[in-house]
């Protein structure tokens, strides 16, 4: 008997059998370029600042943590601006998490989330995993969302809660604030919470403007973002939100107790001052994002527009082939299962070019 027959004798909820785990590829090759981490790596002060600031924690590991994490709240207010203030701010171990907890408040059993794929995968296993349902809007041909049609879809699905991806991963498109803001008022009849994962705003070309704007006054909108992707920080897993603060009251009745350790509030806190440095390689990472889809247009391919720093591709007549070949040549990207497309992150200038050449001798022969 395999490991999943095995796993099908346990008497696992009926709505997980079947299912499968949230599972990107993690091998070991030179060139990673299929999560869309930042590829530049801390740099040596902050990475200096964060190593302070953790050996400090250590003399208090034997308490628990501030349950509140008040003075990360307060440095990511003071990140964000937008008069953003701790009250409006929630953290969790990675935005995965953050948005875990909302459907935790806001979904469960009898209620449903909604989507518009292609979009972040994580989105239906969240919606899973707490016994929310999921329904999946539509895009346009070209993958855009207009304030009209996600309206008319909202009113038809009345759903509980709403997943809009700006810049929207696999895409890499941002949405407009039109979008956003009808999408909030056609979910006024079902009081949906609307959710705008901004994982990637910080790589988003000048003028891209943020959902955090339309805070006000909309207590039913949640912005979500993470330190990730721009920060250079997924190995911290630290994500937050800012919305009303009744919304980070909601999420307070699911939470774990002292779900963030001293060490990751320490290791933000540290990071958020050294957030200048950190941030620095944000433009040489768009100049490549900027750069491949340039390279791919020249080459023939059709890369979508990027307010990110990944780049999602189409024009293959076999994908899984192009990405066998690349990996073969050390570098990894992402089929995100769309046919004729890929996706890959913007790294280093060198980890480009390798992605570049690499690319090409393969549509080459
Ligand atoms: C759109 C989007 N949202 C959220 C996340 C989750 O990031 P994290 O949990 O590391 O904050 C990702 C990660 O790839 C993402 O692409």
């Amino acid at each position: 008997m395999d490991q999943f027959e095995r796993l099908s004798q346990l008497p696992l909820r009926d709505d997980l059998r079947g299912q499968h785990p949230y599972g990107a590829p993690q091998i070991d090759v030179p060139v990673l370029l299929n999560v869309n981490e930042n590829t530049f790596g801390v740099p040596l002060d902050a990475k200096e600042a964060i190593l302070k600031a953790v050996a400090d924690e250590l003399d208090g590991l034997n308490r628990y943590p501030d349950r509140e994490f008040t003075e990360l709240r307060r440095a990511l207010a003071a990140y964000l601006g937008h008069g953003m203030t701790q009250e409006n701010i929630w953290a969790a171990n990675g935005s995965n998490e953050v948005l875990q907890q909302l459907l935790q408040a806001f979904g469960g059993p009898g209620r449903k989330a909604m989507g518009f794929p292609p979009t972040y995968s994580m989105y239906p296993l969240l919606a899973s995993g707490t016994g929310t349902g999921f329904v999946t809007g539509t895009r346009a041909a070209d993958y855009s969302l207009s304030p009209e049609s996600a309206a008319e879809q909202v009113r038809a699905q009345a759903p509980h809660i709403i997943f809009l991806c700006s810049p929207n991963n696999p895409t890499g498109t941002a949405l407009g604030r039109d979008v956003v803001e009808a999408v909030y008022e056609a979910g006024e009849a079902s009081q949906a919470i609307v959710i705008v994962d901004e994982a990637y705003m910080e790589f988003s070309h000048e003028g891209t403007p943020s959902a955090l704007s339309l805070l006000p006054g909309r207590p039913r909108l949640v912005v979500s973002r993470t330190m990730s992707k721009a920060f250079a920080l997924a190995g911290a897993r630290v994500g937050y939100m800012a919305a009303a603060p009744e919304v980070a009251d909601a999420v307070r009745l699911v939470r774990l107790p002292y779900h963030l350790s001293a060490i990751t509030q320490a290791t933000a806190v540290a990071a958020l001052r050294n957030s200048d440095s950190l941030l620095a390689n944000v433009e040489a990472i768009k100049i490549q994002r900027d750069r491949i889809v340039d390279e791919l247009t020249r080459i023939g391919l059709t890369p979508a527009p990027s307010d990110s720093n990944f780049v999602f591709f189409g024009g293959l007549e076999d994908p899984r082939s192009v990405w066998e070949g690349l990996l073969a040549a050390g570098v990894l990207i992402r089929d995100v299962g769309i046919a004729g497309h890929l996706r890959v992150t913007a790294g280093t200038e060198q980890e480009t070019t390798a992605f570049l050449s690499g690319l090409r001798a393969i549509l080459a022969t």
